[in-house]
């Protein structure tokens, strides 16, 4: 007998900071969990690698704003993460993270290998630099306007609005996100990956090779980075968090985390083999493995381009099968958007529907962004299940269920001789796990789910024109073989099933009493269940979900978005001393008279009573008050700072304001009256 086909199956690492949302799920995870679930199903030696990605500068920012460490930060968002991905039944080999010393010590030695063999051009460059916080700013610590779109948002390494990838000195007026400084320009070394070098082969072997079996959409990618022409990319950074790049002279520096994460499917690889026993090698080295990359669309380039360019530079390891990115899903009719908070979130999904796993994967893979962007709504969802769901399979099953309960005690019965309807149906019954199964090896994992519920939807036609309960009377020996033949296609349903519906099937299995599923028994026999087999207790698959529910998720997500919209804290200020701070005089003082600034829209001119005499200030607060508003006013006056001319008039010191949460400049003051000239300390 030959060895069974080797798999190596990828998810890509989510990074660990935030969590995982119906995005990640119906992009990645299940799509790459079906195939995975269908490789072991058919005997395969497949296994499925995933883990979490822990560097990288969202996860430094994030861990700034909440004044925790990044290892906080990501220890937090594995740990949730990594028990989304369980309770929906994504059944990895092995999870592991990026930040464990097995993958550091990988990365490094990646590294240090192409190092030593030339593969990297060494290059000074000038890059931008924080003066106000002593750092360089690399990919998302800077922002600014992009050069092609005018996007104002745009991140040092992408400008989300039109998708192009950027190096932060392209960005015009760059800012930097944790002081706000300006920054400046300053010299650093830096590692580069010659991708320039790489290109000759990629296109022989992507567009060439692969352009009958690679998906549309990343052949269309591929080709424009190729026809754009590829250039030498920085593998390294400037910062403090990820993999110390291993050479001398790198000080202070890591390695890019787009380097060490793909880097993460090796190590997690590794894991593990260390935990199973097993040789990690043939599944990254052996010309027989097909290894597949699961990811989103924005992940393409770094699959198809630079993974395979630093494999090859590596030399001994094999390169992707395929690459089966996905599109995006949007959520009802917008983006998904962790900082807008639009997202339905997996672990908040299973607080509201207990149980429900398989309800999701299901309208998330009959819904699957395969070919182009999708939308999620809760109305196709609450459609999906009571129609598709609840009327289809779970009827089915639930029907077949009670009556042979009711017949027979739960025991399948004899048949007498079948007849045609039945052998037909048996036939073709037979032909489902081929057909479902040539579905998924394409990544048509819409279809496959489709042509399962075709396999229900057979059933019920066929109790439908059988009317086993109208023959009970009349005909008990024609209902015997009915319900023999009903009974088989509940267990084929049981076994196939398993791939996308995983606690469902589970569940039809147990209360069928049916073994593990075995893909090739229902196509070879088309008898799971003899007669005789006894059957449990049955009980519904799925439940109706009614509108109040469905009301309340529309209801949570405008709210929760709405809460989110409001401005985000700005990094706080480098830190100052108690005798900075004394340094300010903060007074009371009452506003005794106010006037706009003739020919300006913002200004005022406030006079105050100050406990000290009557001083004049210049207030950019037109737009938000009139002068009568707010004469009267007690506000805390910066009384020291020194005067200086604003529109011909001397302001002297500053009044005190901060922001709603509708944006509208706010006075800050006392909240009783209280003596002007009072200090404020
Ligand atoms: O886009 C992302 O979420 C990345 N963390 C994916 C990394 S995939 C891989 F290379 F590890
Ligand atoms: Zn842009």
């Amino acid at each position: 007998m030959s060895a069974p086909e080797r798999y190596l199956i990828t998810a890509a690492l989510p990074y660990t900071n935030g969590p995982v949302h119906i995005g990640h799920l119906a992009g990645v995870y299940i799509p790459a969990d079906i195939f995975a679930r269908y490789q072991k199903a058919k005997g395969r030696d497949a296994i499925y690698i995933c883990g979490s990605d822990e560097h990288g500068v969202p996860i430094t920012i994030r861990a700034r704003k909440e004044g925790v460490s990044p290892q906080e930060i990501v220890d937090k968002y594995h740990a949730l993460i990594k028990k989304s991905f369980e309770d929906f039944g994504i059944r990895f080999d092995n999870y592991s993270r990026t930040s464990l010393p097995l993958h550091h010590r990988t990365a490094a030695d990646f590294f240090r290998k192409l190092y030593d063999k030339g593969e990297f051009i060494e290059k000074e460059s000038e890059q931008l630099y924080d003066p106000e916080a002593g750092q360089f700013l690399a990919d998302r610590f800077v922002k600014g306007t992009c050069p092609k779109c005018g996007y104002t948002e745009a991140y040092g390494d992408q400008c989300e609005k039109c998708g192009t990838s950027l190096s932060p000195t392209e960005l015009i007026n760059p800012v930097s996100m944790i002081s706000g400084a300006r920054p400046v320009l300053r010299k650093t070394k830096h590692w580069y990956l010659p991708l320039d070098k790489h290109a000759g082969w990629l296109r022989k072997w992507i567009l060439e090779e692969h352009k009958h079996d690679w998906k549309p959409n990343v052949l269309g990618q591929v080709k424009s980075w190729l026809d754009d022409g590829l250039r030498p990319r920085a593998v390294t950074r400037d910062l403090d968090w990820g993999v110390p790049v291993p050479v001398e002279g790198a000080k202070g520096k890591v390695l890019y985390v787009w380097f060490d994460a793909p880097i993460g499917y090796i190590s997690s690889t590794k894991e593990w083999a260390g935990r199973t026993g097993k040789d990690w090698r043939p599944y990254w080295q052996d010309e027989n493995t097909k290894l597949i990359h699961f990811i989103g669309k924005d992940n393409i380039v770094f699959h198809t381009i630079i993974f395979p360019a630093m494999l090859k530079a590596h030399g001994g390891y094999i390169l992707p099968h395929n690459v089966p990115a996905n599109e995006f899903l949007n959520l009802e009719g917008d983006k998904i958007s962790t900082s807008r908070n639009w997202a339905v979130w997996l672990h908040e999904y299973l607080e509201d529907f207990p149980g429900k796993q398989d309800v999701l994967r299901y309208v998330l893979t009959a819904n699957a962004p395969e070919t182009k962007d999708n939308d999620f709504t809760w109305k196709d969802f609450q459609a999906r299940n009571n129609n598709e769901l609840v009327g289809n399979l779970g009827n089915f099953v639930n029907r077949v269920g009670v009556l042979t309960h009711k017949y027979y005690d739960g025991i399948i019965p004899e048949p007498g001789k079948l007849s045609g309807q039945d052998l037909e149906v048996l036939e073709r019954m037979r032909e489902f796990p081929g057909r479902i199964g040539d579905l998924i090896e394409k990544f048509r994992f819409r279809d496959a789910l489709a042509e399962y519920m075709n396999l229900a939807r057979m059933g019920n036609k066929y109790l439908a024109d059988n009317e086993p309960w109208k023959k009970i009377k009349t005909e008990p020996g024609r209902v015997k073989s009915i319900m023999f033949t009903a009974n088989q296609l509940v267990a084929a349903l049981g076994v196939l099933g398993e791939v996308f519906l995983p606690f469902s099937a589970q569940k039809i299995r147990r209360m069928w009493n049916l073994p593990a599923a075995d893909w090739d028994k229902v196509a070879q026999t088309g008898v799971l269940l003899p007669a005789g087999h006894q059957i449990g207790k049955t009980e519904l698959l799925f439940d109706k979900i009614d509108d109040a529910q469905i009301q309340a998720q529309i209801d949570k997500l405008h709210r929760s978005k709405a809460e989110k919209s409001q401005p985000a804290a700005s990094p706080l200020k480098p830190e100052i001393t108690y005798d900075d701070f004394q340094k300010l005089d903060l007074r009371i003082a009452t506003v005794t008279a106010a006037e706009k600034v003739p020919k300006t829209d913002k200004l005022l001119k406030l006079t105050l009573d100050t406990g000290l005499g009557t001083k004049t200030v210049v207030s950019g607060i037109a737009a938000h008050y009139q002068p009568d508003e707010i004469i009267g006013k007690q506000v805390v006056w910066l009384g020291n700072l020194k005067p200086r001319k604003l529109r011909g008039i001397l302001s002297e010191g500053m009044i005190l304001m901060t922001q709603d949460a509708g944006g509208r400049l706010v006075f800050v003051g006392p909240e009783e009256q209280t003596d002007n000239g009072a200090t404020v300390s």
